[in-house]
């Protein structure tokens, strides 16, 4: 499997009042496409702030980034947002669903910014729903859906464009253990179908079971980084069940 993203002497600080707290100790990672990457530490570790040094949301002070072969913080801040576009999938613990929009309309929103056409984004939209298992409840609103198919909309909306970097930062904590689940296999499962890079932050120690590696991350350092051996293929196909 090759590189996806890597990363090289990250450093990130934080001014609080007249003292810096240094967030991001010199990290070196990096991330496989068809791996899911599970990052994992207490909170305030700083894995959100990787998460967003690495994905091109947050200019780390030192370090270098290398996304998909490119120099990522090189770039200017619009070629910056269009990498992101074009290339990363974002799942985050409080969905960040439009409010007004149906999960069909969520899902074409992005796809329209990518430069799809309307029709050519309603039927990858309309894909990427039914591969979450939405299909029959894509006309509802977030009001009219449960948690774990909030999260779901939120899954289809990141993978329906194909992107190689896909990223999650708590995406199970504000869901029960069976809908976490769902979401951690339909993660799995861009990272072994789709071929993406899976960076996943979380602290639920049950979602362990579908990650080919972990690193922990402690006080903005790397403190350990295995790979699992999990045997993937008895994974791929995961059964929907409920949300
Ligand atoms: N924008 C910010 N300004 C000041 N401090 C911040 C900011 N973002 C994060 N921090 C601090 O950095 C530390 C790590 O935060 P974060 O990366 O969110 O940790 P985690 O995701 O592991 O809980 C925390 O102490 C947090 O308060
Ligand atoms: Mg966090």
């Amino acid at each position: 499997m090759s590189i996806a993203l890597s990363a090289t002497g990250l450093s990130k600080r934080f001014k609080t009042g007249r003292t810096h707290i240094e967030v991001l100790k010199a990290v070196d990672f990096d991330a496989l496409h068809g791996d899911v990457t599970m990052v994992m530490g207490p909170s305030g570790s700083g894995k959100s702030t990787l998460v967003a040094t690495l994905s091109g949301l947050l200019k780390p002070d030192a370090g270098q980034v290398t996304a998909l072969g490119q120099e990522l913080w090189d770039l200017r801040p619009a070629r910056i947002d269009r990498f992101r576009l074009d290339h990363c999938g974002f799942i985050f613990q409080g969905f960040n669903l439009f409010s007004a929009l149906t999960a069909l309309q969520q899902v074409t929103t992005v796809l329209k910014y990518c430069g799809l056409t309307p029709e050519q984004a309603r039927r990858k939209a309309a894909a990427a729903l039914e591969e979450v298992g939405l299909g029959p409840r894509m006309h509802q609103r977030p009001a009219e859906l449960s948690g774990g198919e909030k999260q779901r909309v939120a899954i289809a909306r990141a993978i329906a464009k194909d992107p190689k970097l896909l990223f999650a930062d708590e995406p199970t904590s504000a869901l029960d253990g069976e809908n976490g689940q769902v979401v951690i296999k339909l993660l799995h499962r861009a990272a072994k179908e789709h071929g993406a890079a899976v960076i996943c932050v979380t602290h639920d120690t049950r979602l362990e079971a579908y990650a080919d590696r972990i690193i922990h991350l402690e006080d903005g350092r790397i403190t350990s980084d295995r790979r699992t051996g999990q045997p993937a293929a008895a994974l791929a196909k995961p059964a929907l069940i409920g949300a």
